[in-house]
């Protein structure tokens, strides 16, 4: 991958990547937000899980999938017998992007221009750790994945093969997907469905 977003050498590891993408401006975003929150977990992960963008907890703490929607996600990876500290945690986009409502900042979802730009650094997490399996949780992230827009019931569930290499893709929800679901009985239907992806993640780990 050539170097791009402001930085003249591409990071040859994680933790150069990490630290590069501290700095980085490449998309409006930087600036409101409190950090850029990269991905965490093993180097050698054999599976990288993608969200959409850090939310208000995750942008506090720095750390990916550590607020609400990280219960569910903890949730169901452990229904499956999958160890999180064993995955590779990171999003499609590495900044929260907010609307001040009040003292509260409410979630909003980020634009494909900031999707396209971030996700160089996307892509050198998955060049620098070359998993068996990304999991796409949620539209945008399948979408920064593949590198064209996809809707979650064309692609669901499936082992999708990616071009070049042995890296396969499955897509499923957000986990925020189903926490705003009202209704009780399809949160439950809908947990039980993502618990299944999960089920099928755990032959990669
Ligand atoms: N939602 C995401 O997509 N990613 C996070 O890290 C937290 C919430």
């Amino acid at each position: 991958v050539p170097a791009f977003n402001g930085f003249n050498k591409a990071p040859d590891t994680i933790e150069e990547a990490r630290e590069q993408a501290r700095h980085c401006k490449a998309c409006p975003l930087w600036e409101p937000a409190t950090q850029t929150v990269f991905g965490e977990g093993p180097p050698d992960a054999p599976v990288i899980f993608v969200g959409e963008q850090p939310g208000d907890q995750e942008d506090l703490a720095g750390h990916p999938f550590v607020g609400p929607a990280g219960k569910v996600f903890n949730g169901a990876l452990e229904a499956a017998g999958i160890d999180r500290a064993q995955a590779y945690v990171t999003n499609a986009v590495k900044h929260f992007k907010f609307e001040p409502r009040g003292k509260r900042r409410i979630h909003k979802t980020p634009a494909v221009s900031e999707v396209k730009v971030c996700r160089w650094w996307l892509e050198q997490e998955r060049e620098l750790i070359r998993p068996k399996l990304i999991v796409a949780l949620g539209a945008t992230a399948a979408a920064a994945v593949i590198g064209k827009t996809v809707t979650i019931r064309d692609t669901r569930s499936r082992l999708i093969d990616l071009p070049g290499g042995d890296t396969k893709l499955l897509v499923t929800v957000h986990p925020a997907y189903i926490l705003r679901l009202p209704d009780p009985e399809a949160q439950a239907r809908e947990q039980a469905l993502f618990e299944e992806d999960m089920g099928r993640v755990k032959a990669f780990v």
